[in-house]
């Protein structure tokens, strides 16, 4: 018989105090924070839905690897434990290990980017833009139309539209495009996952036009396990296979391993290019460190070896992607608007929907933020105009999408905390016709959404 209920594929093993708070201790948070969540202590957070990067439990067997870290500088046999388990799932000729996801990025465009080229990508994520774009290369999103619809069902929304990126590389050949990036799960449009035949297709476009083809890997296990559900002819297969094909399609890819390979920091950027290789280690030397740890010590290298392991597996995946989808439908059950369907590591509020009375420049989504946090302490994130809005130029342009990210960190909240959230929600929903929008007060011109503080309209 099989039973409903989906429970954590764990027992607790070590616990963490949650401090209570009240409204008002909040609201004085709030304002010692300019109403930027980012500057909160996270002491007066409850529940942290700010993301799912780095914030995740280890398991014990990811401690247990720790203890075996060796902290040689060179050569280590946790680099080569790293490395192994790496190359198991991406089998590319050179991986370079990276503090973090970030790192990767800012060796791979310093190398590539510049003046005058173009990125595309189904959706940059906001430090793959800012990287890209620090080079002075503009960064381009070619995600198909039904991932910029918040209700579309299609199963697939972080596929890349074929056409639009087919007249992109038309009109630019190699010399303009170094790179094509896709994003796994393509976190900025909603988690949404990629089909192993769009990954086909962009293949063979590159391949017509001779460019390299990139995955921003992040969210694999993932995408992986989405593929497995929902591709035809790809439900008996073993989510490791599924990585493994989506690995061989691309020429490289740059991870942040604080994500779906469950560790707390690392990331790395893998490649099969020899020359582009030996141009990355010059400036992985530069600034993050010797080739065989790159920004990280011996002990996170082997956890996440071990992490790795435990990322592709079927009863953590199935629990991972269920409980976010649990998150989703109650609050859809309950009337709010989200973004459909559920994605892989957060659920998305459409904040444009949820708050029509406020305009996109008076920032929905940084106005539902501050109220979920204000009313039950959940910290959460927007992905909308304040993330999106700010023109190279400094000019100010509404984001397609006005969003509230709620991400799940990988095995560190229970049911019950989520049903908690799902309660805070509701009750926010209850008067979002109370809610106002909030103006800017200052703000630096990188990475805004960061650093701004707000003041109610
Ligand atoms: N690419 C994607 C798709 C990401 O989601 C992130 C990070 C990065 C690259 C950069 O990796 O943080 O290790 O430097 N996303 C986090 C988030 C911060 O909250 O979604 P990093």
């Amino acid at each position: 018989m099989e039973f409903k209920t989906i429970i954590e594929p764990f027992r607790i093993h070590s616990v963490e105090p949650l401090v209570m708070t009240t409204p008002e201790q909040r609201r004085e948070a709030l304002k010692a924070a300019g109403n930027n969540l980012f500057s909160l202590r996270a002491v007066d957070v409850l529940i942290d839905l700010l993301t799912d990067s780095g914030t995740g439990a280890m398991s014990r067997d990811q401690w247990a690897a720790m203890q075996q870290g060796d902290e040689s500088y060179a050569g280590s046999p946790s680099w080569f434990r790293f490395l192994e388990s790496v190359q198991d799932l991406f089998p590319f000729e050179h991986v370079i290990p990276t503090h973090q996801g970030r790192a990767a990025e800012r060796i791979l465009f310093t190398a590539i980017g510049g003046e005058g080229k173009i990125v595309p990508n189904n959706t940059h994520f906001d430090t793959t833009r800012a990287n890209v774009e620090y080079t002075r290369a503009s960064a381009v999103d070619l995600v198909i139309a039904e991932g910029r619809d918040s209700q579309s069902m299609h199963p697939f929304k972080g596929n890349m539209d074929l056409e639009a990126l087919d007249a992109l590389l038309t009109e630019h050949g190699p010399e303009v495009v170094p790179v094509v990036f896709v994003t796994i799960t393509n976190n900025s449009g909603g988690g949404q996952p990629v089909s192993l035949e769009n990954l086909r297709g962009v293949r063979a476009i590159c391949d017509r036009h001779g460019i390299p083809f990139f995955l921003d890997a992040c969210r694999f296990a993932e995408n992986a396990w989405f593929i497995k559900q929902r591709e035809p002819g790809q439900s008996d297969r073993d989510v490791r296979d599924i990585v493994r094909e989506m690995a061989s399609l691309a020429d490289g890819m740059t991870m942040s391993a604080k994500k779906d390979p469950l560790g707390n920091i690392g990331g790395w950027l893998a490649l099969n290019d020899d020359a582009l290789a030996e141009q990355c280690r010059n400036l992985l030397i530069l600034t993050e460190g010797f080739p065989t740890y790159g920004g990280l010590a011996g002990r996170d290298l082997d956890a996440l070896a071990q992490g790795l392991r435990e990322a592709v597996q079927h009863d953590y995946l199935s629990y991972r992607i269920r409980s976010t989808a649990y998150l989703g439908e109650a609050l859809a059950n309950a009337g709010i608007p989200v973004v459909q369907p559920t994605g892989g590591h957060a659920v998305y509020i459409d904040a444009a929907a949820l708050l029509p009375h406020i305009s996109p420049l008076e920032y929905p989504g940084q106005a539902l933020a501050i109220a979920l946090y204000e009313a039950g302490g959940i910290r959460s994130v927007e992905i909308g105009s304040v993330m999106f809005g700010l023109q190279p130029d400094g000019t100010e342009v509404p984001a397609a999408l006005e969003l509230v990210r709620l991400a799940i960190p990988r095995r560190t909240y229970t049911q019950s905390h989520i049903d908690y959230v799902i309660e805070v929600c509701e009750s926010v929903a209850q008067r979002a016709d109370e809610l106002s929008g909030y103006r800017i007060t200052s703000t630096k011109r990188q990475m805004r959404h960061f650093t701004a503080t707000f003041e109610p309209v």
